[in-house]
């Protein structure tokens, strides 16, 4: 059966990964396979999870020069059609994002357009979420493009926000309850779409 073949770019403890696996493993995330998994940063706990799937694991600096170009050498090398961004916390730039001939997803832990562009990443989207004193917060996944968090949404989840949050209580919710059931819908959703154009190219 065609697949789509994924790519999944992290920068931390791989949770969003982890849920990708899961998902795979389920059978729910069926028309795209985990093919290669891009490390931003050494030692990184997004390193072991992909290891312990047994998913190829390139480890390519973001702070080292030529950090794009490396990452489009290794997604031409494994051939990758779909791009996940699963809890990366760089920026590429619009030239990467052209280059790139197909779809690149991002999951972003706040209901874009709240709380989101340059410097809301991480914990810091929860912590502007509690200072701002907002009831809801949840997760956007959206298409990448030149404007930071600014492409196509393609599902959003809605999450309370309770009394007596700190922004890693808040996190972890946000996690639980939003991203790791969007990002495998929607990386299985564009998954598909991927899979039907190639049909229709045979
Ligand atoms: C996740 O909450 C993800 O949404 C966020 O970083 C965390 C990574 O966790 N991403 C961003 O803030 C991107 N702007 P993980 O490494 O455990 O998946």
């Amino acid at each position: 059966m065609l697949t789509a073949r994924i790519a999944v770019i992290a920068s931390g403890g791989g949770t969003n990964l982890q849920a990708l696996i899961d998902a795979q493993g389920r059978g729910e995330l069926k028309s795209g396979s985990l093919t290669l998994v891009i490390a931003d940063k050494a030692g990184i706990g997004a390193i072991g999870r992909a290891g312990k799937a047994g998913i190829p694991c390139a480890v390519i600096i973001r702070k080292e020069p030529e950090f794009e170009e490396k990452v489009l050498a290794s997604l031409a090398e494994y051939n990758i059609d779909l791009v996940v961004l699963a809890g990366f916390l760089g920026i590429f730039s619009g030239g990467f994002i052209q280059k790139f001939h197909g779809p690149i997803i991002n999951i972003h832990p706040a209901l874009i357009p709240s709380f989101c562009g340059k410097g809301f990443y991480g914990l810091r989207v929860h912590q502007a979420a509690l200072d701002y004193g907002v009831k809801v917060t949840g997760a956007t996944v959206h298409y990448a493009s030149e404007v930071v968090d600014g492409g196509q949404i393609i599902a959003q989840k809605a999450v309370d926000v309770l009394p007596g949050d700190t922004p890693e209580i808040l996190q972890r919710r946000v996690m639980e309850q939003a991203e790791w059931v969007l990002l495998p819908q929607a990386a299985e959703l564009v998954s598909a779409q991927i899979v039907h154009e190639k049909e229709s190219d045979l």
